[in-house]
């Protein structure tokens, strides 16, 4: 085997000497959670940042123990895989290399959180391998890398599940529901107005997301998990997008400019200015290794390099006949959004965000009277479950690593189909601003969008 790329190999190995064979990890277990014997799935994962040590890493290790292990991590940076095998603890090996990780590991399933560019090719290195693969949102950037997704998946047959943890939250479950349950009858117009607060802006325009080339502006970066919900919860298809989006405030519209926050000349006047220093967690995995790679976690908001929108408006028409008005409004003091769905009988209306935070949300009912049988409007107040967004994160963890045959009534794991769909409408938005015009989706994939998916 060559040593060359992996860290901490013979380490794992004297540590883990029971395990190094497979012997364990491979074989049947009593599952405690069902009380049946269950082959226990053995992971890997590439992309060691913020979102890959915690959410897939330390939180598999804490709270799906008994049903998946974790073996494997890679990063393209060395410093950072190896602090973020600390962190995770256990007895994980480390790789610098994917290919090499695969071959040595073969682990059954593949989770992708690395830089969204690069998703496609870690998809597609994954199943070469034969691993079933889970990916973190977006599930790429652009049409040329969606499509070779969609071929790769069609050549390998293996299983990709995208994490649209958006779709999990109870009240977004329970709005699916009624609009399944026919309570507003057949959609006809939504309605979804998202604000993203300054400091939320301002992390993306600190890092990679500020340049469209990493992670294809926030149209597709962000505005993939709010195509996705549309397009399920009414369970149509995009066919075509007329888009504006502009940048304000930011990059080479900022008033001044330094190398980083760390070494700037403006930090004083600066409402950006963050000490990165101080912040324990980020200046381990980013600060220490950015000589390795060049990686920069506390970049400049105002460099003159960053080519995405902080403003963005899009009209969507559905291949069932329904139109979404939709906006990224990513620079304001709220973080919240408005979401509304006109139908043949009725109108649904969410209002969520705000300050301070509540632990529920209201499902406002409005009857279209002369049409529906329901006569009275009504407020369905859903609780929050515990855990991050909204409580949906727990909720589709459970269903990914702890009972992945559980009945999915509501349809809510999302495929490759599901994934190119989302992002699809934020690359069209991009090149509509771009040229002014629509843009149609069957121009961009080879795929028919369905008024009704099956
Ligand atoms: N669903 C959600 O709510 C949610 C939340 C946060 C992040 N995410 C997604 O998770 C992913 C990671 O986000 P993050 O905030 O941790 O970013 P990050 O920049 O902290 O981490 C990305 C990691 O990928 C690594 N990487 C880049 N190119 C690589 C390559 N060629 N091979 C191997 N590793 C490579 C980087 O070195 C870095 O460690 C992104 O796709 C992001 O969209 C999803």
């Amino acid at each position: 085997m060559n040593q060359k790329n992996q860290i901490t190999r013979k380490n794992f190995i004297k540590t883990t000497g029971a395990m190094a064979g497979g012997t364990i990890l491979g074989s049947p277990f009593v599952s405690k959670a069902a009380g049946i014997f269950r082959e226990k799935k053995k992971l890997a994962l590439v992309g060691t940042g913020v979102r890959g040590v915690s959410m897939f890493g330390r939180n598999l290790r804490a709270n799906y123990g008994d049903t998946v292990d974790l073996v494997s991590i890679c990063d393209i940076n060395p410093g950072r895989v190896a602090y973020a095998r600390e962190f995770i603890g256990g007895d994980l090996t480390a790789y610098t290399d994917l290919d090499e990780m695969l071959r040595t590991e073969k682990p059954d399933t593949l989770i992708v959180t690395s830089r969204d560019d690069v998703h496609h090719e870690h998809i597609i290195t994954g199943m070469k391998h034969g691993c079933d693969i889970i990916t973190e949102k977006p599930l790429t950037i652009d049409e040329h890398k969606a499509q070779e997704i969609m071929e790769a998946e069609k050549k390998y047959g293996r299983n990709v599940i995208v994490t649209f943890n958006y779709r999990y939250p109870p009240y977004r479950a329970k709005v699916k529901e009624l609009i399944m349950d026919g309570w507003i009858g057949d959609v006809k117009n939504v309605e979804l107005h998202w604000h993203i607060s300054h400091s939320h802006l301002m992390r993306y325009m600190q890092r990679w997301h500020g340049h469209r080339r990493f992670g294809g502006s926030l149209w597709v970066h962000k505005s993939t998990h709010h195509f996705d919900m549309v397009n399920w919860f009414i369970n149509s298809d995009p066919v075509e997008v007329y888009a504006n989006s502009e940048l304000e405030r930011f990059g080479k519209n900022g008033p001044f400019r330094g190398k980083n926050c760390r070494n700037c000349a403006f930090t004083d006047q600066c409402p950006y200015y963050w000490d990165i220093t101080q912040d324990e967690h980020h200046n381990n995995l980013y600060t220490k290794n950015e000589h390795y790679d060049g990686y920069v976690r506390d970049n400049c908001v105002f460099r003159e390099t960053i080519d995405i929108f902080s403003k963005h408006s899009a009209l969507v028409k559905y291949a069932n006949g329904a139109q979404l008005n939709y906006s990224l409004t990513a620079d304001t003091e709220h973080e919240g959004y408005w979401l509304a769905f006109n139908g043949t009988q009725g109108r649904l209306e969410v209002r969520a965000g705000g300050w301070p935070r509540r632990n529920y949300e209201e499902i406002h009912f409005m009857p279209n009277r002369r049409y529906s049988g329901r006569q009275e409007e009504q407020t369905i107040r859903v609780d929050h479950g515990s855990g991050g967004h909204w409580g949906g994160d727990p909720i589709m963890n459970d269903q990914l690593f702890k009972d992945p045959n559980r009945p999915d009534p509501l349809k809510q794991q999302a495929g490759v189909r599901d994934g190119v769909m989302s992002i699809i409408i934020g690359v069209a938005a991009r090149k509509s601003t771009d040229s002014g015009l629509p843009v149609r989706i069957e121009d961009l994939v080879d795929l028919k969008p369905m008024p009704n998916r099956v």
